[in-house]
């Protein structure tokens, strides 16, 4: 009886190893998107275990900007690196907050943590954390006409301007994205230091009355960044013209020797009047 007993403590002896394993790291909090000018809170969080902390410390891609020492006076040093500025009243142990954070702040961020002697026990954990350089206005849609007739196309653009990583834009009618047949694209322009980008994207649209079947085309462009971390919409909404007599106007089918009247009348009847153009913009509570 003895050997099945033997076996289950030796089974057991990795957990308990793992349960009384000394000092490590449970959680490092960073945050995934920030944008340019926030501040951000690193935190580093510990399971002393029975060691003695003698050290915690903060890199951003393999460069030391942050000690902290409990046996030291001050306990907390702070180092130079490119894109951490660091809020010199809030630098704890377990947490530090980099201040106006830019683009150069985006990298991966690793804690390290060592314990005193005799375990010297060691640990580190990493976190990557991008900044977006978020554009300052809505996009814009221009191209608009005051007005346009069956059969004639709306061509517009949506441009975004000023912003890193490059928003991704796309066009919906009343609702519904719209597929690359409608598309027309432009290469990205690039400018300035760090670069920021301005994209373009074009709707081609050729009119068509199912298209203001509820009373009116609702056009929309928005514009993303990283998957709707950031996101802000423009709109435009083109109504149909209300007639007080459509009845009296002729139709097609019932005479032929008046055409050209008819035909005028049609396209008349199909002038459709911009009445609005809104601009909308929305961000995600997630990044504020
Ligand atoms: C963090 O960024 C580094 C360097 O860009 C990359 O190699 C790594 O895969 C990223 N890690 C995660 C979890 O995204
Ligand atoms: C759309 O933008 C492109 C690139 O800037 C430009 O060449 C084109 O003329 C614009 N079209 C309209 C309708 O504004
Ligand atoms: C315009 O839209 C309204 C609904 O808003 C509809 O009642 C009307 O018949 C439409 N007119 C035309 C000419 O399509």
């Amino acid at each position: 009886m003895a050997a099945p007993l033997l076996q289950t403590v030796l089974l057991l002896l990795p957990c308990l190893h793992a349960v009384t394993a000394g000092l490590r790291i449970t959680k490092v909090e960073v945050p995934r998107y920030l944008i340019v000018g926030k501040q951000a809170t690193l935190r580093c969080h510990l399971a002393l275990e029975g060691d003695v902390l003698y050290s915690l410390k903060w890199w951003k891609d393999g460069k030391q900007f942050y000690q902290y020492i409990p046996q030291n006076d001050p306990p907390n040093v702070v180092f130079t690196v490119p894109g951490i500025t660091i809020n010199p009243k809030h630098a704890e142990l377990n947490e530090v907050e980099l201040v106006d954070v830019q683009t150069s702040s985006t990298g991966q961020y690793k804690c390290e943590v060592v314990a005193e002697g005799p375990t010297f026990n060691t640990d580190t954990m990493t976190a990557n954390m991008t900044i977006l350089d978020t554009p300052d206005e809505p996009p814009r849609i221009s191209g608009l006409e005051g007005t346009y007739r069956e059969g004639e196309t709306i061509t517009l653009n949506c441009t975004s301007s000023r912003s890193r990583p490059p928003a991704t834009l796309t066009w919906s009618i009343n609702g519904r994205q719209v597929g690359p047949e409608h598309l027309v694209t432009y290469p990205v322009h690039s400018e300035g230091s760090p670069q920021l980008h301005t994209t373009t994207l074009g709707l081609t649209l050729t009119t068509r009355p199912s298209l203001f079947a509820s009373g009116a085309l609702d056009l929309r462009c928005s514009a993303t960044l990283h998957d709707y971390v950031w996101r802000s919409d423009a709109t435009v909404t083109l109504e149909n013209v209300t007639y007080s007599q459509p009845h009296h106007l002729p139709t097609l089918s019932k005479t032929n020797s008046s055409g050209g009247v008819e035909l005028c009348l049609s396209l008349l009847l199909l002038t459709m009047l911009l009445l609005t153009l809104t601009s909308a913009a929305a961000f995600d509570p997630r990044v504020t």
